[in-house]
């Protein structure tokens, strides 16, 4: 049958995803599957029902939040990843920590920011740095890095501005300093771990895409025991969200904090990608490797899982 690859779209991060999507297209093509690029923003949706299934090569707003999951539902056509609740909570990363506390499972303590908020309080709080960040954006877009005192009102200012095409929700985090690291979920299972190590302050936009001085580690680096609990987290993590299919949950280990104390660094869930980067710079296909799974392979793989 005829496969749709979906990419482009309406959201902020319409080029990551034109970058995932043809590579996604590409992969199927060369594997002899009739796929055909399907950019939601200049074409209508209806012409979806020519296809058998769809790979959803989304990023953001529309694409990854239970939109387009929602209208693919209702056309009855089957699609790649998480179904219309795990992909709005997924996009929420306000919402998602929500969830997670409430299972059990540990986040950075996080608020909601907006204009009448005691930006001082939070400051004196979570103490500095803090990241602020757009709730419902991807791929680090509007996500600002406080550093000095007094900075967090004009970094809520400029957050809100980025977040205003996705919905207008900005939140506040306490910095984890220590490692970052990603899980990404294949089907049943927890792939290999990734430790990202950035040149840069953060794993920020341009770290993410731009620069080629990010590092990539995989094998991560922790010892196997804990490497195979945490990725049995990430797992938990995913599930009760909703997760279906694949996605990529990232965390911190607070290696600051255990470095004082003889406890193991503790992790701290920052949030789930239900349609994650399948870029030249993404995780996912880094992990996939490791695992002995090709960027073909994966992608066949992500394919056979769709469903409505
Ligand atoms: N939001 C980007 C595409 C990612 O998580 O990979
Ligand atoms: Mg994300």
């Amino acid at each position: 049958g005829r496969v749709a690859v979906l990419l482009g779209g309406r959201s902020a991060e319409r080029k990551v995803s034109l970058s995932s999507g043809a590579g996604v297209l590409a992969a199927l093509q060369e594997q002899g599957v009739r796929a055909e690029a399907f950019d939601p923003a200049e074409r209508s949706l209806d012409a979806l029902a020519d296809f058998d299934r769809v790979f959803i090569a989304l990023h953001g707003r529309y694409g990854e939040d239970g939109a387009i999951q929602g209208a693919l539902e209702l056309m009855g056509i089957p699609y790649t990843g998480s179904g219309v609740l795990a992909s709005a909570l997924g996009m929420d990363k306000w919402r998602s920590k929500l969830v997670w506390s409430a299972a059990g499972l540990p986040v950075p303590e996080c608020v909601l920011l907006d204009a009448a908020s005691d930006f001082a309080a939070i400051e004196a709080r979570f103490g500095l740095p803090i990241f602020v960040k757009p709730a419902c954006e991807g791929s680090s877009i509007g996500v600002v890095m406080v550093r000095e005192a007094g900075g967090l009102a004009a970094a809520y200012a400029e957050a809100a501005k980025a977040a205003a095409s996705s919905g207008g929700l900005v939140i506040a985090e306490r910095a984890v300093l220590g490692g970052e690291y990603t899980v990404a979920i294949l089907g049943d299972e927890a792939l290999p771990i990734v430790k990202i190590e950035p040149a840069t302050p953060f794993y920020d936009y341009e770290a993410k895409y731009l620069r080629d001085d990010t590092r990539y580690l995989c094998p991560c680096g922790l010892p196997p025991e804990r490497e195979a609990e945490l990725r049995a987290q990430a797992l938990v993590a995913f599930r009760a969200l909703g997760g279906r299919g694949w996605g990529r949950v990232d965390f911190l280990l607070d290696v600051a904090a255990s470095a004082s104390g003889d406890e193991a660094p503790k992790a701290y869930f920052l949030e789930a990608n239900t349609s994650p980067g399948m870029t030249g710079h993404s995780l996912v296909p880094v992990a996939a490797r490791a695992a002995g799974i090709s960027y073909n392979e994966l992608v066949l793989r992500v394919l056979a899982l769709a469903t409505t």
